[in-house]
């Protein structure tokens, strides 16, 4: 899936946004070599495949988008025992490849053992790592994603070891510590120390949110695999322009001009199962629209935060088209 000698681009996991309908969309309009979905968590018992399906309904379909897309599932958790009968269940169900989570800076995560808190310890990082490898068939990956560790950013240095002698088929690396949540700038220079270190590959994440900050980001790392988030969302041509840049084969790019938001919406929509609450579509097209408002590709957004429903939302971007 990720080969060492040929550039990926990554679709980023995103708990609450880039879930199975959002992977669909962004999958459609190309550029990505496989995706990583939103973290299951693992906590007191291992995760049985019903849960594992509901969050990555892609399982029922040999763990891939319905354009075809590789979906990874990711775990999150603490415990490498109840880690590794969850990836067992996971790969028997269908996922392609096992991430795991040691990054996710949330406090209740933390506070139960799981996500960036492991960052202050290797040797826990390493154990799960054994753990879940041992669980998973050779053939399939099992990778993880970092932050730069918990608030010193040369922990890496450490926990990249510990992970890629852990067995880790490749890092993901976040360019920040827990303690920088999101706040730029991203750490570019830190995640090439990293690579340095180890002998797997090294996916560069964070902040990629223009081509021209792709550039960067493979000069300071020297990466050649590249995650993209926030950035892909906000900007539906982001992932091919990267993919071309990389020389990936990668649709054609839509016309130059700003994004077609209402269409885009509109899109997503049609894909969209039945939600659970109510406002539930209006409220994640906000929080997308807030996200590309935020990477720059939405100017609009004080116009539509407060609309009461989307007829109103739609109503107010097409006025302005
Ligand atoms: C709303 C939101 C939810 C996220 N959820 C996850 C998650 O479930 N698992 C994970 O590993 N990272 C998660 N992340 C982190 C992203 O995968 C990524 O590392 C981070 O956004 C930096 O990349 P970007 O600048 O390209 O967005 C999340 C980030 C955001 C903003």
């Amino acid at each position: 899936m990720l080969d060492p000698h040929v550039p990926a681009v990554v679709l980023a996991p995103m708990e609450g946004v880039t879930d199975a309908p959002m992977r669909h969309l962004l999958a459609a309009e190309g550029g990505f070599t496989f995706a990583v979905a939103e973290f299951a968590r693992v906590t007191h018992t291992p995760l049985p495949a019903h849960v594992l399906r509901r969050l990555v309904p892609e399982l029922d379909h040999a763990g891939r988008t319905p354009t075809g897309l590789p979906v990874l599932v990711q775990l999150l958790g603490g415990n490498p025992e109840r880690l590794a009968e969850s990836a067992a269940t996971a790969v028997r169900a269908g996922a392609p490849g096992i991430d795991l989570n040691f990054g996710c800076p949330a406090r209740t995560v933390n506070r139960h053992d799981g996500g960036a808190v492991l960052l202050k310890s290797p040797a826990r990082i390493h154990a799960i790592v054994r753990a879940v490898r041992a669980a998973v068939p050779p053939h399939l990956p099992v990778s993880a994603k970092l932050r730069l560790g918990w608030d010193d950013p040369r922990a890496i240095l450490d926990t990249a070891p510990a992970a890629a002698d852990g067995g880790a088929s490749w890092l993901t690396i976040h360019a920040r510590t827990r303690a920088q949540g999101y706040a730029p700038p991203a750490d570019w220079p830190r995640v090439g120390q990293a690579r340095e270190a180890v002998r797997v590959p090294v996916v560069a994440n964070g902040d990629i949110h223009t081509l021209d900050a792709f550039r960067r980001c493979r000069e300071l790392t020297g990466c050649r695999h590249f995650m993209l988030g926030r950035g892909a969302v906000a900007d539906p041509a982001l992932a091919r322009v990267v993919a071309v840049e990389l020389g990936l084969p990668a649709p054609p790019l839509p016309p130059p001009g700003p994004v077609d938001w209402p269409a885009r919406i509109k899109r997503l929509l049609a894909v969209v199962p039945q939600l659970a609450r109510p406002d539930g579509e209006l409220r994640r097209v906000k929080q997308w629209l807030r996200m590309a408002a935020g990477c720059g590709t939405f100017d609009r957004f004080d116009a539509i935060k407060r609309a009461t429903d989307l007829g109103e939302l739609l109503g107010e971007l097409e006025r302005a088209n």
